[in-house]
């Protein structure tokens, strides 16, 4: 037993000025607003001007996240960076924001959990942290998703958006930080939702549009169920874990897919529509930078007093789900 968690200790995000609203998307392609906020909860996204690479929002959010946790660049020891959609193979993600900040002391890599990145960026910088290996790690979910979709395709343009979030993580009080966590994978069910990248086969080409191979495709029903399912699961995974019901807990903080998604989990585990952190009305799905958005925008406008009791979930490509309990404070 250690006399110190890893806990969060800064955090930042960014959020571009480009948006589209559901009205935009009318002109677009064949749909409504009102059949996008009915089946979705989704009012607008934000999207990443042309030209400007996607790393380039995840050099604010770390920004912020340094700044708030009050270190200098210098002093992070690794950069985890989520994302399912780098600019480049290589360099990595982690390595164009390393730059970028001049964190120059750090190692760094991507880590691709599709969108539940974070959660599975978390429990791994915990173990760097726990064990004495890094003092501080830098998580940046980092997700220009604009950048993989077909806007011809109603199926998946309504649905995704572009942002950054960023977490500093360091040694907290042991009554704080990063408790019990689950991570799962369920690679047989990997072709319910697909962005191909160095390789297509005819399957996955036949499912999308000409000259949008590298596009996001999905099988919305199929990954609809998983969804609820595994935040289901992998939330009352956590809670047996921990040895605590639904009561002694602050806030679920989901990943934000479809709010009807959000809605099914937590009425199956009876939670009230107050403890849970939603932005997705105004971001869309904005895959692993979900969660880290969510925790700056609560902390900072005093929702989260210390010591209370959040769940992060979340599940995605792979596909992929996991959950974490974390104690706020420092
Ligand atoms: O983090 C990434 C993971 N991805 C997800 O979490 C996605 C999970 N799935 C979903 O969120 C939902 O399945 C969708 C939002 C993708 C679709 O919602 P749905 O309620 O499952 O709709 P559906 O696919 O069953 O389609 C219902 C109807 C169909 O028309 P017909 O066949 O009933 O005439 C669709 O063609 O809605 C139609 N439709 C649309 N209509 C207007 C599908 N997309 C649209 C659209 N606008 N954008």
């Amino acid at each position: 037993m250690h006399d110190f968690s890893a806990g969060i200790i800064g955090t930042g995000k960014y959020i571009p000025g480009k948006v589209i609203t559901n009205h935009d998307l009318e002109k677009m392609v064949d749909t409504s607003d009102e059949w996008i906020i009915k089946r979705t909860g989704i009012k607008k996204r934000h999207i990443l001007e042309d030209g400007i690479p996607s790393y380039k929002m995840g050099i604010k959010a770390a920004e912020q996240a340094i700044s708030d946790a009050g270190i200098n660049p210098e002093d992070i020891d690794l950069i985890i960076t989520t994302t399912e959609a780098p600019d480049y193979l290589s360099p990595s993600m982690a390595c164009l924001i390393q730059k970028g900040i001049n964190a120059k002391n750090a190692a760094a890599f991507d880590l691709n959990a599709a969108c539940t990145g974070f959660v599975y960026a978390m429990v791994v910088a915990q173990k760097f942290i726990e064990s004495g290996y890094y003092r501080y790690v830098l998580i940046v979910s980092n997700e220009g998703l604009s950048r993989v979709v077909d806007w011809k395709s109603r199926n998946t343009c309504v649905l995704f958006g572009d942002a950054a979030g960023a977490v500093v993580l360091g040694k907290v009080d042991r009554q704080f930080g990063i408790k019990e966590s689950y991570l799962a994978s369920f690679g047989d069910l990997g072709h319910n939702l697909t962005i191909p990248c160095c390789y297509i086969s005819d399957e996955e080409k036949n499912k999308r549009s000409e000259n949008m191979e590298r596009t996001i495709w999905q099988d919305g029903s199929e990954v609809f169920t998983f969804a609820v399912r595994s935040m289901t699961d992998a939330t009352r995974i956590i809670l047996d874990k921990a040895g605590i019901s639904v009561k002694d807990m602050d806030y679920l903080i989901p990943h934000q897919a479809n709010l009807r998604i959000i809605n099914g989990a937590a009425k199956r585990l009876e939670i009230s529509d107050e403890q849970i952190g939603v932005i997705l009305h105004e971001t869309g799905n904005i895959s692993s930078a979900s969660i880290p958005v969510v925790l700056d925008i609560f902390s900072k406008n005093g929702k989260f007093k210390n010591g209370n009791t959040l769940i992060f979930v979340a599940f995605g490509g792979g596909l992929t789900c996991g959950s974490l309990r974390f104690l706020w404070g420092k």
